[in-house]
């Protein structure tokens, strides 16, 4: 093997052990965590080629940032969420999570979340104070130079100085209960037939991240908002 493409391989695998995609999100309130999964674990009868598996594979959560980080980097992360914590309780434990309809988009089949004020202020500020530590010049995903000007152009840029195509105005805020390239998703759904709710959020989570944007955990830190009574009020009422 030549030097240059030792070098090639010496670079790459530094690049590979170097970076790891977090996502930091918010976490479903028990209640809403079990209707999810149990959403998910009844399409799976409709759709039994949809890859995500809530509940024993990976969690339900709600991306606020989702890019990679540079590994070395991740304990700055965790301190910069500390640090901004108070502010992202603030803006958090008083946030009504509003879950919608179901949006079905290529393979992905997601429980739309209604943007609001506080949701976007949570996103826009853990971007703002994390961003610093992304991996540099992350690809551009295919499907991104697909989209129409000049929708393209602000993605590209996004991507360039944020590692994502989804944040501050491109911000969608959903729950992921589906991704499947052979079922038909939109029958699936209808037999499913998702219905509205709304919860609290109890924490923000920083977690693994799997294939076709799935969590798999909140190994990287869980900062729990002061809004338990909220919590167990909204149980109490349900049952
Ligand atoms: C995030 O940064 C942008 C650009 O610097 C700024 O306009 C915006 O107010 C910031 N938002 C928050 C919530 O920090
Ligand atoms: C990122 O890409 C730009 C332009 O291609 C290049 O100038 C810069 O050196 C790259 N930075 C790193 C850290 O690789
Ligand atoms: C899925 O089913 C719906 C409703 O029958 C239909 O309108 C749609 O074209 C189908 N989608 C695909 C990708 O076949
Ligand atoms: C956060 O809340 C979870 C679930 O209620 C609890 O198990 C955990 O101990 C809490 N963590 C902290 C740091 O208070």
């Amino acid at each position: 093997m030549s030097h240059k493409l030792i070098a090639f391989f010496v670079i790459c695998l530094v690049a590979i052990v170097s970076s790891v995609e977090l996502d930091i999100h918010i976490n479903l309130d028990p209640t809403t965590n079990e209707v999810a999964i149990d959403y998910n674990n009844l399409l799976h009868k409709y759709a039994p080629n949809d890859q995500v598996f809530l509940g024993s594979k990976s969690i339900p959560h709600i991306t606020l940032y989702l890019t990679d980080f540079v590994q070395e980097q991740i304990p700055l992360v965790q301190n910069g969420i500390s640090q901004i914590f108070p502010l992202l309780n603030q803006a958090g434990k008083n946030c009504l999570v509003q879950m919608t309809t179901i949006d079905i988009s290529a393979q992905y089949g997601m429980w739309l979340v209604q943007n609001n004020q506080c949701l976007q202020y949570l996103s826009d500020l853990v971007v703002n104070n994390t961003f610093q530590y992304i991996t540099p010049n992350q690809t551009i995903p295919d499907w991104v130079y697909s989209l129409p000007e000049p929708l393209r152009d602000e993605k590209i840029a996004m991507i360039k100085k944020y590692g994502s195509p989804n944040v501050f105005d491109q911000f969608q805020p959903h729950v992921t209960l589906a991704w499947d390239e052979i079922d038909n998703l939109t029958i699936a759904f209808n037999q499913v037939d998702v219905q509205p709710t709304s919860f609290y959020s109890p924490s923000i989570g920083i977690g693994n991240t799997g294939p076709y944007g799935t969590v798999l955990d909140n190994y990287y830190g869980t900062f729990n908002f002061s809004n338990n009574n909220k919590n167990n009020n909204n149980k109490r009422r349900i049952k």
